[in-house]
């Protein structure tokens, strides 16, 4: 079945029908979810829906935009979610945004650092948000990341960036984005790199894929994904949810 590796099902988007909307996945053909913590607020939720859902996994970790609230004590809490809660299975997501700009970039770095130490001394895998920032992420990931590896999530840079992070054992995750008319940049990507270094994802509520864009995404949304990847790869889609339901069950241990 498919794994939806990054979603955020903490979103206020869902308050009207989460559980209902949670309840409907299986018949889609989603089996797995790792719901990802963005702010601090939705690392708590993150890890409440892991507990509630057998088949919800959570990463917690503070967004570029949200590290501002960081301290000591936000980092020793992150500790021992990854810690004691048996379902938190990566770190993240964390990394840079030089587009929002919420923070000065030399914060975003500091704390970007911190986390994937953090990642590497509790042995998980890290979850990569990059926007307009492909070189600082390189240049940072390339030298902290740890033995855990990890994946970067909605990736935007180039195919020849994407084979440097497969080199040193990362994931490439991709969703809505490689079905928009204008994804040309990342049908490029899927076009060049193996299956075997590939994660589905959604990003939802964010990215739904064509012919939904715009509107509230969710996991079941996925197989638009998986039908584009399929296409573009020259493969059945069978072929692209069993490799993509291996390869993160290879990184995250679920
Ligand atoms: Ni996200």
């Amino acid at each position: 079945m498919m794994i939806d590796t990054h979603a955020h099902y903490d979103d206020r988007a869902f308050d009207e029908d989460r559980e209902e909307l949670l309840a409907s996945l299986k018949d889609a053909g989603v089996g797995t979810v790792i719901n990802v913590g963005a702010s601090w607020r939705g690392c708590r939720a993150a890890v409440d829906l892991s507990r509630r859902h057998d088949f919800i996994y959570a990463a917690v970790g503070l967004h570029p935009d949200e590290v501002g609230c960081l301290d000591d004590e936000k980092m020793a809490q992150l500790r021992t979610w990854a810690e004691v809660e048996k379902k938190v299975v990566a770190i993240g997501e964390i990394g840079l945004d030089y587009h929002n700009d919420v923070e000065e970039h030399s914060v975003q770095q500091e704390w970007f650092v911190r986390q994937m130490e953090l990642a590497d001394e509790v042995g998980l895998p890290i979850a990569v948000h990059s926007r307009d920032a492909a070189q600082d992420t390189w240049d940072l990931v390339s030298s902290h990341a740890g033995k855990a590896r990890g994946v970067i999530h909605a990736f935007s840079a180039s195919a020849e960036m994407a084979m440097r992070y497969i080199d040193i054992g990362f994931y490439i995750g991709m969703g809505g984005v490689v079905t928009f008319k204008n994804g040309k940049k990342a049908k490029d990507v899927i076009a060049k790199i193996p299956l075997s270094s590939l994660l589905l994802e959604t990003d939802a509520p964010y990215l739904s894929p064509d012919p939904f864009r715009g509107r509230r995404n969710n996991s079941a949304n996925l197989i638009y994904v998986v039908r584009m990847i399929a296409a573009l790869k020259g493969v059945t889609e069978e072929e692209v949810i069993e490799t993509t339901e291996r390869n993160a069950r290879e990184l995250f241990h679920i």
